[in-house]
This record gives C-alpha cells, structure tokens and sequence, in this order.
C-alpha cells in the first residue's frame, strides 16, 4: 500500500495531534505542543522571529537604555478547540516568542479579544495556553470575550477589568473600554444573539464604545494622588480617540477621558482592538496599537493619525502576514519604544523620539513587504 499522504490528510493529521497536545496543556508538554504547532508555519518564517531591537533603532536612540521592558500579546480572537485551530496556533506562537525573550520581560500584557465569542470553552482556552508563560500576566477584557455572559466566565478567570498597580515607578491603569449602551433588552436579544452583534461591525444598531461615567470616576481618584510629572500608562482596549467609528474604531466618550489625563506632562496609552500598527499623538497623550494574533484589519478608509507607519495590504496567500506580538520598552521618563514584532516581516519600532518629536526624529524603517 502507498504511504503517500494528501495535504488534506496530513493537515487533519497534524490538527489532531495538536488538540490531543492540548487536552492536558501543562509547561511540559506546552514545548511539544507549540513545536508542532509551529511545524505547519515552517518555512515561512523562523520560529522564534524576534530580532534584537538595537538592529532597528537609530544608533543614538539605541544607547538609551530603557528602564524596563514588558512584552504584549492580543486579540487571539480564540474560537472552541474544534472549530477552528489556526487561531489557536497564533497563541501558541505567540507564547513561545515571547517566552524565548532572553532576558525575560517584568511581565506580559494581553491586550482583550482572546476569546472571539465569549464562551467558557474559548476563554478557558486561552487562560490554559497564557498560563504557560514564563512573566506574570497582566491581562485586559476586549469586547469579544465580554458580551455572552456580560463578562462573567472572564471575570472568574481574571478578576476586574479596571484596576491599576505600580512597577518601577511608573503608574499602570487598565480600563474596561468597551462598554456599551443596552440595545438588547428592548430587542429581546438571546445571550449569543448580543455577542454577535457585538462582535460583528456596521450593523447599524450597537451602540458605540464607552469607558462611561462610573469608569471614568475611579480613574480620576485612581490619579487623583499623583503628581503632574507623574508617569502613567494607560491600557483600553479599543483606542482612546475617534478614527473610524463604522468599525467601532473608536471610543465614544474619548474627549472626556482626555480631559482626566490632561494636566499630566505625559501620557502613553496603549490599546489592543485595530490589530495593525497605529500610532497617534494628541497634546500630552502618546497612543500605541497592538498587533494580533488571529488576523491584520484593514486600515480605515477614511485616513490614519498621520504618525501612523502603514504596514503594505498583507499578503493575502499567507495567513501569518501582518500578525505577530512585540515588546514595550519603558523610559525613565515614561515614555515608551513600542517593537512589532510581524511574524512575516522584519520588526518594526516606533522608538519614543518618533512621538516625542512629531515624526521628525527616528523615523522608522517603512515594512519591507510590497503591497498586494
Ligand atoms: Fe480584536
Ligand atoms: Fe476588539
């Protein structure tokens, strides 16, 4: 009999051992499982793609020594074990990047969305691949993981939403911004009927994204002890301005939230939700977007913050371009250089003289990828 086996037979195969591997997903079997997990992207890119960041930065902004680094990952959009396995991988290979970081970042940031429609089975999923990471993790609720049970399963697994904590010296706050208005009682919307509506776009019904009132109280107590030249990074989910609110590209009551960080030196901001690389400046306020796991969005057809390095459209026939996970490095002044680390393209860093001086200075290299 032949051994021959099809591409389909071998990627059915493969995708079984891979669920089998995660059945029992503990830190010795995480390296077997992420191997061969990795196995079906070989050839396509190195499996731990991370290059020293030195190599990307101006010579003069290399020398400056950040005071400590963090890495991030987010928006792995995860569906149940059976259904979909691609997504799945993209964690996996996230985890093991970062993971493989020599020295190891003070801690990982995961930046929401790591489940795609908010079931127990997708988040404990996800909770059972993060727990295979070396840092601690800090972790943030993006609207896919919130609107099936209104965030009770990732609350039992992660604790509030809204919290702050301090690391060396600088002071950390992580928002819930994503709430939104009740548009489902009034409809007579099943659980699972509101969480696609939440997780689909244009449907012309939702209603926008919000941090809301009772948020935005705890965060000007949550500052209200600090001083003016205090250094302060800020996670939400989607971005704490207004692009493109077709898309939910957007945060309703953004001004307002400003307006609390207004009268510090200044602020970063680093948001998950646009999955591709933007970057803003509004006054004081520094904004830095994560790149995902699962899948690169579009950029918004009306324009980008003129700060933003565009990626190329990715490349259609490779579902990694475009993906990927970074690092932050924090400065003593708490201003950040924020590394991509594209799983299909050199890593690209917005280095903090970029913001710091309105794109005059260390502009970073464009991707080295041509537009399809
Ligand atoms: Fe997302
Ligand atoms: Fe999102």
């Amino acid at each position: 009999m032949s051994t021959f086996k099809s591409v389909e037979t071998r990627y059915l195969e493969e995708r079984r051992h891979l669920f089998r591997g995660l059945r029992n997903l503990d830190r010795r079997s995480f390296l077997k499982v992420s191997a061969a997990a990795l196995g079906a992207t070989a050839g396509l890119a190195a499996p731990h793609s991370f290059t020293p960041v030195s190599v990307a930065l101006g010579a003069e902004e290399a020398e400056a020594k950040p005071a400590f680094r963090f890495a991030y990952i987010s928006d792995s959009h995860l569906y149940q074990r059976d259904v979909n396995d691609r997504f799945v991988r993209g964690l996996l290979r996230a985890v093991d990047d970062v993971n493989n970081l020599d020295p190891q970042p003070d801690f990982v940031f995961y930046g929401g969305d790591l489940a795609q429609l908010g079931q127990a089975k997708e988040l404990d999923l996800g909770a059972e691949i993060l727990k295979n990471l070396k840092a601690p993790l800090r972790i943030m609720v993006g609207e896919h993981d919130w609107y099936l049970d209104m965030g009770q399963k990732w609350q039992e697994l992660f604790g509030k939403p809204t919290y702050s904590f301090d690391h060396k010296g600088v002071h950390f706050v992580v928002l819930m911004s994503v709430v939104e208005k009740d548009f489902w009682t009034a409809r007579k919307l099943s659980p699972m009927d509101r969480m696609k509506t939440v997780a689909g776009l244009d449907n012309g019904f939702q209603s926008p994204f919000t941090v809301g009132e009772a948020q935005r109280k705890w965060l000007a107590d949550d500052l209200a002890k600090l001083p003016d030249d205090a250094k302060i990074i800020v996670f939400s989910h989607s971005p704490l301005y207004k692009l493109y609110k077709p898309w939910n590209f957007w945060t309703d009551d953004a001004e307002e939230v400003q307006a609390i960080l207004q009268r510090f030196k200044q602020v970063v901001v680093i948001h998950g939700h646009t999955h591709q690389l933007l970057t803003n400046r509004i006054g004081n306020i520094h904004f830095h977007g994560l790149l995902s796991t699962a899948w690169p969005w579009p950029y918004a057809p009306e324009g980008m913050p003129e700060l933003t390095i565009e990626m190329s459209r990715p490349d259609p026939f490779n579902p990694n371009d475009g993906c990927g996970d970074g690092e932050v490095h924090v400065h003593a002044d708490g201003l950040v250089d924020k590394i991509y680390n594209l799983w299909n393209r050199n890593p690209i860093t917005v280095a903090k003289g970029y913001t710091e001086s309105r794109g005059k200075e260390c502009v970073p290299p464009q991707p080295n990828r041509p537009a399809y």
